[in-house]
């Protein structure tokens, strides 16, 4: 299938969802205030991949990227409350050590750009359509 509709009406602030679209791993992550404030505190002039958080978001409180690390594909950790976050509180890629932000953007290690953002929407409050 082309689309994923994801219910995300059971994913409670500070966790996320994994769900596969296309054969890869999209992380939808419902986040906190403090995760989104940090994200659009970034000064986007220092990042490797400048971008600004509201350019990656739909609404503020849910971060949807594709979980495949730029570098050469692993899976980065964070999604799930038990994982590892990395040095920026984001995602964490262990194959070599990419650190991305709370926005999914590249903040340390060799992965050359952002977590990419899929084509999604929500067709309603609790519902999101991926592709
Ligand atoms: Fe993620 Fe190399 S594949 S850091």
């Amino acid at each position: 299938m082309s689309t994923a509709e994801v219910d995300i009406s059971q994913v409670p602030v500070g966790s996320g969802v994994t769900v596969k679209w296309r054969g890869k791993p999209v992380f939808l992550r419902h986040r906190t205030e403090a995760e989104i404030e940090e994200a659009r505190a970034v000064d986007v002039s220092d990042l490797r991949d400048p971008q600004t958080d509201d350019a990656r978001v739909v609404k503020p409180e849910w971060l949807v990227i594709v979980g495949i690390c730029t570098h050469l594909g692993c899976v980065p950790l964070g999604n799930k409350p038990s994982e590892q976050r990395g040095e920026f509180g984001g995602y964490f890629c262990p194959c070599h050590g990419s650190h991305y932000d709370t926005s999914g953007r590249i903040r340390r290690g060799p992965a050359p750009t952002n977590l990419a953002v899929p084509e999604y929407e929500f067709t309603s409050d609790t519902v999101v359509r991926i592709g």
